[in-house]
């Protein structure tokens, strides 16, 4: 089967990484390169910053784009960014690549949802390989992304991050106080918050636990840096469902951008 290189390039909130990737066997294909997501994150800024990170990568390329991006997109647009910048709400994928010359006659960019992307990377090529079923790829970040896949076939947008979840408080007769599952239990709060593994880990089981009963899926992946120190905190999962660490680490992003823009219906 012919290489078919695709530049993929994954938004994030403090980086924007970038690669070519083989998406025949989900290996990069050339260098990979990070730069600071801009302090001002305004259309313009992150088109030019998107400029310098596919000259550094991809120069000359003027093939298939796919961009990652933290936030819901539908279409070709962006519908929220909550962790990112509002003014990028209606952003496209043209847009964010317009300071880059591409060919008028490749493929239009193609934009997902940055925990979408991952998670197809994990199911193609990564953690997720071998499970079949529903699978919950669970990203653990600034925020925290959900990849709801189905015998390898996408949901987009879940979200998950959002649901609300009843925060375990000091007495079981007291109402509970319901916060966002990404406000709990995110990469970031554990950072934030200076939160212990086990501590953080039990309200990880509470997001997960949650997600268990309303979906009830095979296996969850946990992507994000903290999924690199799941034996620290898996002694405080009780779910009954599996969990596993991503194998496809920073590169997931990257990687499920270039394979989700060369499957794109054209
Ligand atoms: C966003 C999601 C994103 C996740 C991880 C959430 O706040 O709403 O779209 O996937 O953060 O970046």
């Amino acid at each position: 089967m012919a290489v078919q290189t695709v530049l993929g390039i994954d938004i994030g909130g403090s980086g924007i990484k970038g690669a070519l990737v083989d998406v025949t066997t989900g290996d990069l294909a050339g260098p990979r390169e990070v730069i600071p997501t801009p302090s001002q994150p305004t259309s313009l800024n992150m088109a030019r910053a998107l400029a310098t990170l596919t000259q550094k990568v991809a120069s000359g390329f003027t093939g298939s784009v796919g961009i990652a991006f933290p936030g819901v997109v539908k279409g070709d647009a962006v519908m929220t960014a909550a962790n990112l910048a509002p003014d990028l709400v209606g952003v496209t994928a043209r847009e964010l690549l317009s300071e880059v010359p591409l060919d008028p006659t490749a493929p239009a960019p193609v934009l997902v949802n940055d925990a979408d992307a991952a998670g197809m990377a994990e199911v193609r090529f990564g953690a997720a390989k071998s499970y079949h079923g529903l699978v919950l790829v669970v990203t653990l970040g600034t925020g925290i992304g959900t990849a709801l896949i189905h015998h390898g076939v996408l949901v987009p947008n879940s979200e998950l991050g959002h649901l609300k979840v009843a925060r375990p408080g000091p007495a079981q007769t007291e109402e509970p106080e319901w916060i966002e599952a990404e406000h709990l239990a995110a990469g970031r709060v554990r950072r934030e918050e200076s939160l212990n593994w086990d501590v953080w880990g039990s309200r990880l089981n509470t997001v997960l636990a949650e997600y268990e009963a309303l979906l009830a899926p095979v296996v969850f992946i946990l992507g994000g840096a903290v999924s690199q120190n799941l034996d620290l905190y898996e002694a405080e999962l009780s779910i009954h469902t599996p969990v596993v660490a991503a194998a496809m680490g920073n590169d997931a992003g990257i990687v499920g951008a270039a394979l989700m823009a060369s499957e794109a219906p054209s």
